[in-house]
């Protein structure tokens, strides 16, 4: 019997299977002290959720990557996936060599390195984060990460431990299987960093009207400090999800990746993993992915338009700056309300992270007063541990 599977074939054509608990590296003395990026980078090119990378990029993938928002073999790739070490690490290497790729005295992969290179971070931070500025959290992180980047395929060996998160935790394979047993068609997936607010429920429905389903799919991994932590806001999405959302039509899973804040590359980035995991469609808003003004409003929306839907493989859904309108007496867009900002109920996410952090409530046209009071809940609880 032929399955008929009307998910988007992975990127590159292939999910990438680098997983494997039982690879006998007994006799890899070496070892490489990685931090949680990389961890977390590694783990997802295991799973496949990265796919078709299969290791950390050598110097052609990644110049290439930097210049054209392509790997060398023209597939679209818009972040560079890199393992950076100092320059007296950097010393030690051999090619062909295996090193084991230890977090806090455990190890969780195996690099089998093919080369090693000098990085042109300037050209990396103004090309993929368009500003060499350090007051952005990706390139300050990029500067300070490490000076030569050691490449080569990984073969994972230990999956991270997935805590309060195991419930909604799903690797590529596990969401397709998902979708798949649903009986969903279309599925359209649904980045954040943040607490669902009403203006990203506004678009997610929105979405939800035209498609079989909705995957909500926050991001976990590393954020910047002043992001509200994980933990907390998968409390926050548990509530909301459980009140309003139609349980046959929605799934959370979380997205264990580093945040960029990459803002348009990001968004390519993005998309290409939610197609790596199954979905058809990708929600892209005001400002995705991004931070401060080092952005345009619609940059992200604007980037998917360098590539054919073809090659991308998954169809951005596209949305408008969203809002609570006083006159429209609903939510509404920059698309559908006619009315001025005093109308609007419009507040930036760091006034409402400072807000949720003194204990302030935010209206409830701007939140659920659900969301708000777990989050305050969990913030509070975070700030007497
Ligand atoms: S992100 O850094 O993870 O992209 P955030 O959690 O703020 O940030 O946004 C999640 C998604 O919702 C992104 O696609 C973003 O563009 C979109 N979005 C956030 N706020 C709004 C809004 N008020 N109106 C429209 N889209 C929005």
């Amino acid at each position: 019997m032929i399955l008929l599977s009307f998910l988007p074939r992975p990127h590159g054509g292939k999910l990438i299977d680098a997983f494997d608990p039982y690879f006998d590296f007994t006799h890899v003395e070496k070892e490489l002290e990685i931090d949680a990026i990389a961890k977390s980078d590694l783990e997802l090119i295991g799973v496949g959720l990265f796919s078709p990378l299969t290791g950390f990029m050598g110097k052609a993938d990644y110049e290439s990557v930097v210049a054209n928002m392509r790997l060398q073999d023209q597939t679209i790739w818009s972040i560079p996936v890199t393992l950076p070490v100092s320059y007296e690490t950097a010393g030690t290497l051999v090619e062909g060599e295996e090193i084991k790729l230890v977090f806090e005295n455990q190890v969780y992969g195996v690099i089998k390195v093919s080369e090693w290179y000098e990085p042109d971070l300037d050209k990396e931070a103004l090309e993929v984060y368009k500003t060499q500025e350090l007051a952005h959290p990706g390139v300050k992180r990029l500067y300070e990460r490490g000076s030569i980047y050691v490449a080569g395929e990984v073969t994972l060996v230990k999956k991270q431990e997935k805590g309060v998160f195991s419930d909604v935790w799903f690797e590529p394979r596990e969401t397709r299987a998902l979708f798949e047993e649903k009986g969903w068609k279309t599925v359209v997936g649904f980045q954040t960093r943040n607490p669902i607010h009403r203006a990203h429920e506004y678009i997610q429905k929105a979405a939800l009207e035209t498609v079989d389903g909705l995957f909500v799919n926050p991001l976990v991994g590393e954020t910047k400090s002043d992001d509200i932590p994980a933990d907390v806001r998968l409390k926050s999405y548990r509530v909301l999800l459980e009140n309003y959302y139609p349980a046959d039509r929605v799934q959370l899973g979380v997205y264990p990746a580093a945040m960029r804040y990459a803002g348009p590359r990001e968004a390519i980035f993005h998309a290409i993993a939610r197609k790596n995991i199954g979905c058809t469609h990708f929600i892209v808003g005001r400002d995705h992915a991004g931070v401060g003004n080092y952005y345009g409003t619609y940059d992200a929306q604007l980037i998917f338009s360098e590539f054919t839907g073809e090659e991308l493989g998954i169809k951005p859904l596209f949305f408008e700056h969203s809002f609570y309108c006083n006159k429209c007496e609903g939510m509404a867009s920059n698309k559908t309300c006619p009315h001025s900002n005093e109308d609007r109920v419009i507040l930036s996410g760091t006034k409402v992270r400072e807000m949720l952090r003194s204990g302030t409530l935010p209206p409830s046209t701007f939140s659920r007063k659900e969301v708000v009071e777990v989050l305050i809940e969990g913030l509070k609880q975070q700030q007497t541990v």
